[in-house]
């Protein structure tokens, strides 16, 4: 069974149970700048399983792309991958423990006919937060598995929970058995010889956690992922996902333009290119930091491995057309954006080039100078240097080093880096201290602006429009948010004419504090959902706009004069940017 088969069983299978089928969320979150990428299909659901009401009901599914990047250095093996698409299935108070392992169950052996004899499920076995799972021990008895195939673990194993703080629960999950013989007699589920394959997590959604605890949350609901990549592989009878029609094209292309033979080097540039593809496909680029940062080492990686293949890197396009081809049935949008990203990335690996190969001497010099010291770790001076001088992200130097069984202290590079860091802002904040005190008063109005200007395109062009970024300057505010096509020059005029008739109606701004649920159940606009605490500040104008924000804004919006569009834009896919002045 094809990749794309299984993604539309699982819809069409939920929907047939009652559920809707949601798009998918951008791979960069949106509204959200305080996580780096979309992890998992849950969350972009955060505020809708906290109580939020989600506008297509309590049954929910679909297919989420996700991009995890704590084992980007593990990618070369047979099964890491930093991109992968999860399908999943909610239910928002609605469903819990039973139907939803009821379903699980039919799903896997009726729809995929996998042998009941080859899974196996664990449980939460209990402890002084959360009792030992009986319910869906006797759903899975139910069901049809044996009492020797249903395992109970701890925390470690099955709680699941996205980070420190949020919404979580015990878990059941399925596995897979791949008929291998048990590596010990003690071997079960939890054990990473390959012999059980992880296929499915259910989380029962009932609790929060926060820093004094958890609590019970107001509803109980049920929180799946199913990895499409894993499955497919194990459906196709295949050992890695290197060898499913996602990705097996593009190993061949590989193969025909090497001419040095690396099995680890061209699962490194199939897997990267990927991710690649799919975070610029939703509009990130390469940057020095955060989500662009990664982007970066990720196409830099590549490269570096298209190099040690000896690809000819003029023939790079051929492999981007290969891949966006293994892929345009999942993600036909590649197909509308394959300029912009062949574009970002042959323009990241040509950069990356110029210093490449001067960066690779260097590194040899300093990775000698260590050697011939007798030492085994490198200085982290010459670490940074290859940083800042070669675009050698540390990661990769560590990566070289390992290969030459050198290593790199890491921890003592963070610290370098932050002392580097923390010069150059003291520098600059000497730099702008006297401009931003005296422009303080017009960015506030500007701010306040931004709200109105947020809540007038809802109302004029519909409830997808969300903040995606905003920079405000005192000469000008840029505003950026989703929305799939140009603007039209009426709905701008709208735009423009009901934002000035808020500022017309000199609306109060309140400054109210409450608790982060709370906000959210009330409808209120949530930028940077994560970053707050459990008590939020919320700005309230009128019956305008409810935003989660942490200020500063006028006191009513008569303040702010007269507001004008000055240009509106495309700033990345599906993503809109305007351009507007307080005159
Ligand atoms: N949130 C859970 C996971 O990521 C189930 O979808 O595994």
């Amino acid at each position: 069974m094809k990749a794309i088969e299984i993604r539309n069983k699982y819809l069409n299978f939920f929907k047939n149970h009652g559920h809707a089928i949601i798009p998918s969320a951008p791979v960069i979150p949106e509204n959200d700048p305080s996580v780096l990428f979309t992890t998992a299909g849950m969350q972009p659901l955060v505020p809708y399983l906290l109580g939020q009401k989600h506008p297509s009901g309590t049954r929910l599914t679909d297919y989420q792309k996700c991009v995890r990047t704590v084992d980007i250095d593990e990618v070369g093996d047979n099964r890491h991958l930093t991109y992968f698409e999860m399908l999943g299935n909610w239910s928002l108070g609605d469903y819990f423990k039973e139907e939803s392992i009821a379903m699980s169950y039919e799903f896997l052996t009726k729809e995929l006919g996998i042998p009941a004899e080859k899974l196996s499920v664990t449980c939460f076995a209990g402890d002084d937060d959360c009792s030992k799972d009986e319910v869906a021990y006797s759903a899975w008895r139910k069901a049809g598995i044996p009492d020797e195939r249903i395992y109970f673990f701890g925390k470690d194993d099955n709680w699941w929970i996205a980070g420190e703080e949020g919404p979580c629960g015990p878990d059941t999950e399925m596995f897979y058995d791949t008929g291998k013989p048990k590596c010990s007699p003690e071997c079960n589920p939890s054990c990473d010889c390959g012999k059980y394959v992880e296929i499915w997590n259910n989380v029962f959604m009932e609790f929060y956690k926060d820093k004094n605890g958890y609590s019970k949350l107001s509803q109980q609901n049920v929180d799946t992922g199913l990895g499409l990549e894993r499955m497919t592989m194990l459906l196709q009878g295949k050992e890695t996902p290197f060898e499913i029609e996602l990705f097996s094209p593009v190993m061949e292309k590989l193969v025909e333009l090497e001419k040095v033979d690396n099995i680890e080097s061209r699962r490194i540039v199939a897997e990267h290119l990927r991710s690649s593809m799919m975070i610029i496909n939703d509009g990130g680029r390469p940057s020095n930091v955060d989500r662009g940062y990664i982007l970066r080492r990720l196409l830099r990686r590549m490269t570096r491995h298209l190099n040690k293949l000896e690809v000819d890197l003029n023939r790079l396009d051929e492999v981007i057309d290969v891949s966006i081809d293994a892929l345009k049935e999942l993600y036909p949008e590649l197909l509308q954006n394959r300029d912009i990203i062949k574009n970002v990335i042959i323009e990241e690996k040509d950069k990356f080039m110029k210093t490449l190969q001067n960066g690779e001497r260097e590194f040899e010099k300093v990775a000698n100078r260590t050697k011939n010291s007798g030492k085994k770790v490198l200085e982290t001076e010459a670490v940074f240097n290859l940083y800042e001088t070669y675009g050698f992200p540390p990661e990769m130097t560590e990566e070289l080093a390992k290969e030459a069984g050198l290593e790199v202290d890491m921890s003592d590079y963070q610290k370098l880096f932050k002392e580097h860091q923390e010069k150059s802002r003291l520098g600059s904040e000497q730099k702008f201290k006297g401009g931003l005190a005296s422009t303080g008063e017009i960015e506030t109005k500007y701010h306040t602006a931004t709200h109105l200007l947020n809540a007038a395109l809802k109302v004029v062009l519909g409830d997808h429009v969300h903040q995606k970024g905003s920079n405000i300057t005192a000469e000008r505010m840029r505003f950026d948010f989703s929305h799939g096509a140009k603007m039209t020059d009426e709905e701008k005029q709208k735009v423009e004419d009901l934002v000035n008739k808020y500022i017309a109606d000199d609306i109060k701004v309140e400054k109210m504090e409450m608790k982060k649920e709370e906000a959210l159940a009330m409808g209120a606009e949530a930028m940077f959902l994560d970053k707050y605490g459990d008590v939020v500040t919320v700005y309230k104008i009128g019956d305008v706009s409810l935003e989660l924000c942490g200020g500063p804004h006028v006191e009513s919006t008569g303040k702010l004069g007269h507001f004008k569009i000055k240009k509106e834009e495309a700033s990345s896919s599906g993503v809109r940017r305007i351009k507007a002045i307080l005159e």
